[in-house]
């Protein structure tokens, strides 16, 4: 696989695939074809059975530094929705196998938003997240007004998005934006073993916990226990739900077979 602005390496450990994303020079900024490149990218991931987690990073200054705003200043409202950039992220979002984000530096904009469309985030000390378009006459337009106060809740995503303050590694941790927080050097690590110990599980297993897990962000309380029960259901027409029960009862490890 050839692109421009992200290296994809399909095995980085048993089962678990990686995209860094690779524009340093202009601190990873997001241009639309950055964004259809990983977009492209995890499609092919997800299609891909010797693959079962994803991990989506940067390099240590920065995860991502927002949009290029570079690009978008001159549009008009007219371009914006014409080039329709949040389909690439819908269907950035339909990706059915985990996608852990390793952040360090600047995780800004839609930078800040692409970590928070990911499943789980893994940072480093020196990682910054926030919402600064307000800095620039915009608003956040990728998920930054709604996952991050559903995550962080009104009153601190109020001072973000209306602010652009920035708020560190721990206090991401702290409001449970992210999962770990972990010392530079290790931020990838700690990451891609956060993504080796779900690969090891189930994949439809896995497949269906996120959907659910998911679901709980678009409906109601009934409607969602109610998805989570068919899901349930559903897994024990899967051979790895009698080798992970059996597995149990015969004190041995299961070898989920993806059937
Ligand atoms: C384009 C960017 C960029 C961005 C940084 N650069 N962020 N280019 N778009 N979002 C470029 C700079 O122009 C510069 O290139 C180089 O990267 C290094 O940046 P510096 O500003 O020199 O670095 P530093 O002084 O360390 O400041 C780092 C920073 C600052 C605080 C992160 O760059 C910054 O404020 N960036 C913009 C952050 C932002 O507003 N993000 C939100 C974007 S809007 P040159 O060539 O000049 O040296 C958005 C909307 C999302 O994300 C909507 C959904 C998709």
């Amino acid at each position: 696989m050839n692109y421009e602005f992200i290296i994809a390496n399909a095995q980085v450990g048993p089962y678990v695939a990686s995209i860094q994303l690779n524009r340093p020079k202009e601190l990873n900024a997001l241009n639309l074809q950055l964004m259809g490149e990983i977009r492209h990218c995890l499609e092919i991931f997800d299609n891909d059975d010797s693959i079962r987690a994803i991990v989506i990073h940067g390099n240590e200054r920065a995860f991502a530094a927002g949009a290029d705003i570079k690009q978008m200043a001159g549009r008009t409202a007219v371009d914006m929705l014409k080039i329709d950039q949040f389909s690439t992220w819908d269907s950035i979002r339909k990706t059915k196998k985990p996608i852990i984000a390793a952040v360090s530096g600047f995780a800004l904009g839609g930078g800040c938003e692409l970590a928070m469309l990911c499943d789980m985030i893994v940072a480093s000390e020196t990682a910054q997240f926030g919402q600064p378009e307000i800095n620039i006459g915009v608003m956040p337009g990728a998920g930054g007004t709604q996952r991050l106060t559903r995550a962080v809740g009104k009153a601190r995503a109020m001072e973000m998005v209306l602010t652009g303050n920035f708020i560190s590694a721990e206090e991401a941790r702290e409001a449970g934006l992210i999962n770990k927080v972990v010392p530079v050097e290790l931020y990838l690590d700690e990451a891609i073993k956060l993504a080796l110990k779900t690969a090891e599980k189930s994949p439809i297993a896995i497949q269906l916990a996120k959907e659910s897990v998911l679901k709980a962000f678009d409906t109601g309380l009934q409607e969602g226990l109610f998805f989570e029960r068919k899901n349930f259901y559903m897994l024990f027409a899967t051979e790895d739900q009698k080798e992970g029960m059996n597995a149990f009862v015969e004190k041995r490890k299961p070898e989920f077979k993806n059937k």
